[in-house]
């Protein structure tokens, strides 16, 4: 599976002459659907210049930390925030060492030092420096602390040496990177997600909908894949890309979700309900378009099914997570959901706009969650929604998983 695609990836450029690579890894990682950014050393600019990276990535290459149009725009703060990993190739014995040190010294080594996304370095030096007690040293601290070391690989070297130290070859960099972002930590569950709005007709031309995009859903079905789960995706109209190796089911209306999923839930051991469902219907969808009168119109509402609550009521019931999108009372209207529901979990969001004005929740690339279980309870704090979809797959994965201890146990 390519978990690649839709990934932010700042690809960090360090003084080696390996740095000839990286512009066919730019290009390869931009076919997998990543989007690239590039950090270049001042040891990088002198083997391949950044005019090239910007013609591959298409985006601007950062060099400078003190950079003023920089850090007005994509500073190290918003490169490290923006960054779904961090790739280092070629890492040079030299920024191997600064960053076992904890230095921040240029832009990549602060910028390391200020994300949170997992880091990753392709080591490429002569097989010598490599072997060096020092760098052997460095590569074991920075191991120890997360780091992924990707290679080095044996073989003949640019300086005519034979020896451990070469780059990584770019589909071998690739593998590895893509191979970050798949946890396992859901493998062969069956996980059922719906996503989206519901439309609800008045006319042929009219409906009753909500701003769901689907973004939330779509970015939880893609990480409950890379996390090794079979998904099933029940979407109600959105624009979102279907995720790579994602069953994906089209519905319209709330009745049409309800069947959809009442039909697919026995099949999986996990419900995750992202969609923004339509609480009431037109009682009657008029066959031909409402003319309009001088009078006023009214139009009688009914109730549509609660699919969350009939799926938690079935007797054969998945684990059921369920959303609650408030304006207010989040917590507390949160908790009453999820008890009124009989969910396992639920994930609150905060829907309207966030303290800089943006839009937050419905429609928007961010969410913050505040999910809450039985017996606890976890803030996510406002980030993309891909990232936070990933931290809440962990969580769904790991209640689950101690709910079917439990259940082994007991039983
Ligand atoms: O799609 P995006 O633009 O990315 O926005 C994401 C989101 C804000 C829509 C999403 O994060 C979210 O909060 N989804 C749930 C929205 C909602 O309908 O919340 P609610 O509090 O009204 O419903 C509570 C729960 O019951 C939800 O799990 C909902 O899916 C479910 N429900 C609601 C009504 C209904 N008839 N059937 C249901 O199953």
């Amino acid at each position: 599976m390519n978990t690649l695609n839709g990934k932010h990836i700042v690809l960090g450029i360090t003084g080696g002459i390996a740095a000839y690579k990286s512009a066919e890894l730019t290009r390869r990682l931009r076919d997998a659907g990543a989007q690239v950014r590039v950090v270049m050393t001042h040891g990088a600019t002198g083997f391949v210049t950044p005019l090239t990276f910007q013609a591959l990535s298409a985006n601007p290459v950062h060099t400078e930390l003190l950079d003023e149009a920089a850090e007005a725009g994509m500073g190290h703060i918003e490169l490290a925030r923006w960054a779904d990993a961090i790739l280092i190739a070629p890492a040079s014995a030299n920024s191997m060492a600064k960053l076992a040190q904890g230095r921040a010294d240029d832009l990549l080594t602060t910028l390391c030092l200020a994300s949170e996304a997992p880091l990753a370095l392709a080591p490429a030096m002569n097989h010598v420096m490599w072997s060096d007690a020092a760098t052997q040293d460095n590569s074991s601290i920075l191991q120890q602390r997360g780091v992924h070391l990707f290679g080095p690989a044996s073989g003949s070297q640019a300086c005519g040496e034979t020896g451990e130290g070469r780059m990584l070859d770019v589909p071998e960099l690739i593998d590895a990177l893509s191979g970050l972002f798949k946890s396992g930590v859901l493998q062969d569950i069956n996980v059922l997600v719906t996503a989206g709005p519901t439309w609800e007709p008045i006319d042929p031309v009219r409906f009753i909908g909500n701003r769901s995009s689907g973004r939330m859903g779509f970015a939880l079905a893609r990480a409950a894949r890379e996390a090794g789960a079979n998904v099933t995706l029940i979407s109600g109209p959105s624009s979102e890309a279907t995720p790579e190796d994602v069953h994906r089911i089209d519905v319209e209306t709330a009745a049409q979700m309800y069947e959809a999923v009442i039909q697919q839930v026995r099949h999986n051991q996990v419900f995750i309900s992202a969609a923004a469902v339509a609480d009431y219907r037109p009682k009657t969808a008029s066959a031909q378009k409402l003319k309009k009168h001088d009078a006023e119109l009214s139009i009688e509402l009914e109730r549509t099914e609660d699919i969350v609550s009939a799926v938690a009521g079935s007797s054969t019931r998945p684990f059921v997570v369920g959303f609650a999108a408030e304006t207010e009372n989040i917590e507390t209207n949160a908790r009453t959901k999820l008890k009124n529901k009989a969910l396992d979990m639920i994930a609150a969001n905060r829907v309207g706009k966030d303290a800089n004005a943006q839009d937050i929740g419905f429609n928007s690339e961010y969410n913050a969650l505040h999910v809450i279980w039985t017996d606890g309870e976890q803030v996510l704090e406002q980030a993309r929604k891909t990232t936070l979809a990933r931290e809440l797959i962990n969580l769904v994965a790991h209640q689950y998983n101690k709910n079917r201890q439990h259940e082994k146990n007991t039983a």
